[in-house]
């Protein structure tokens, strides 16, 4: 496996700053400081500029620190000084006049705070920057995508032991538990998000907390699931599986669901905007009377976080690139009944795309024999 070059992608982003206002950056997101550093923790900024880049922490991860990213120079404050503080002094001391900031992983009442203490330390100004780093990790690199084909490997070893071990007497809870357990022994970190189970009605809602229904209650057995490697990056899917006998119009949604996903698949290469794509699926779904039964967005890129920048929706103004990954993930909900959603992780490559995920997906390869 090749190794993540920090140094090569924290380049990439200051190649970015002039282009956007700004001579240095300050990076609060905990998956945006680990991509850029590898540092695991939390409540660590990055200053990022030119001429110096520091890791602004705390005694807690003073020795960490020097571990996991030992080419970073680390600021440690104790207990009497607060991050905005640092943050102030760091600025102050690389003598920026232009400093960025995340506006969406900064508190209104941080924001506050940090304006006051620079104000106070050097008269240097605070830009709102929106999805700096996010639009750089919607591309990613070698190293990540080994990550995430590991992750989805784990996911789908597990997804295969609670296949071939299902009981009509199972819980939807019980399913969670195992999923959750088979994918840690085979080298899980844990699951990428709490795993959505659902039978009969709760499938009908996108993203329930598995609950007490029994599998022998409804033939539709919903399950969204993903894993978290070591290395913190995550794999995301959906299945149904049929453990009983369908009524037609179960099949009817499921058959329309997936020939919507397989749509927008074809349809996904370098170019492409995402919310053409979305319209191919969505305009299935619409054609064969379920409009009303699919809320949500088509897909989203996916990595370090479960839900990354990239997004296909009918909102969406961006344009697939080789090297994103995206989950795509049509589905119809039927309030009281069931729901059906088939959910893939899809590579763009230099001229279409991979599908990274391989569990079966055709109607009749969904169908299981449950165990009494
Ligand atoms: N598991 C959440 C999602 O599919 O987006
Ligand atoms: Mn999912
Ligand atoms: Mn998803």
């Amino acid at each position: 496996m090749s190794g993540p070059n920090y140094e090569q992608r924290r380049g990439r982003l200051l190649r970015r700053f002039r282009e956007v206002g700004i001579d240095s950056l300050l990076v609060s997101s905990v998956s945006s400081v680990r991509y850029l550093t590898g540092f695991t923790g939390d409540s660590s900024w990055l200053f990022v500029s030119p001429g110096l880049t520091v890791i602004l922490s705390d005694t807690r991860y003073e020795t960490q620190l020097a571990a996991e990213c030992p080419d970073v120079r680390a600021e440690i404050r104790d207990a009497g000084s607060t991050v905005v503080e640092l943050a102030a002094r760091t600025m102050r001391s690389a003598g920026v006049r232009q400093t960025g900031f995340e506006a969406e992983h900064l508190t209104w009442a941080t924001h506050r705070a940090l304006q006051v203490a620079v104000e106070s330390a050097s008269g240097g100004g605070l830009l709102p920057m929106t999805g700096l780093v996010e639009r750089q990790r919607e591309v990613k690199d070698r190293f990540e995508l080994e990550q995430i084909r590991e992750a989805i490997r784990i996911a789908e070893r597990g997804f295969g032991v609670v296949r071939s071990s299902l009981r009509a007497t199972q819980t939807e809870t019980d399913i969670r538990y195992l999923l959750e357990s088979s994918m840690r022994d085979f080298g899980g970190h844990g699951p990428a998000f709490e795993p959505i189970i659902g039978v009969g009605p709760t499938a009908a809602l996108p993203h329930a907390h598995a609950g007490q229904r029994r599998v022998s209650e409804h033939p539709v057995l919903l399950i969204d699931w993903g894993a978290t490697n070591a290395a913190g990056y995550r794999s995301d899917l959906t299945r149904v599986l049929i453990t009983g006998k369908p009524t037609k119009q179960i099949e009817r949604v499921y058959q329309t669901v997936l020939g919507a996903q397989r749509a927008a698949i074809a349809a996904i290469r370098p170019g492409a905007r995402c919310a053409d794509v979305d319209r191919i699926a969505r305009g299935m779904i619409a054609d064969a009377g379920f409009e009303k039964f699919f809320g949500h967005g088509l897909g989203h890129g996916f990595g370090l976080d479960i839900h990354e920048s990239l997004r296909m929706s009918p909102l969406s103004n961006q344009e697939f690139e080789p090297g994103m990954v995206v989950t795509v993930e049509p589905g119809v909900y039927l309030p009281g009944k069931f729901g059906v959603r088939i959910e893939d992780d899809v590579l763009v490559t230099s001229d279409g795309c991979e599908v990274l995920t391989k569990v079966p997906r055709e109607f009749e390869e969904a169908f299981v024999g449950v165990l009494a």
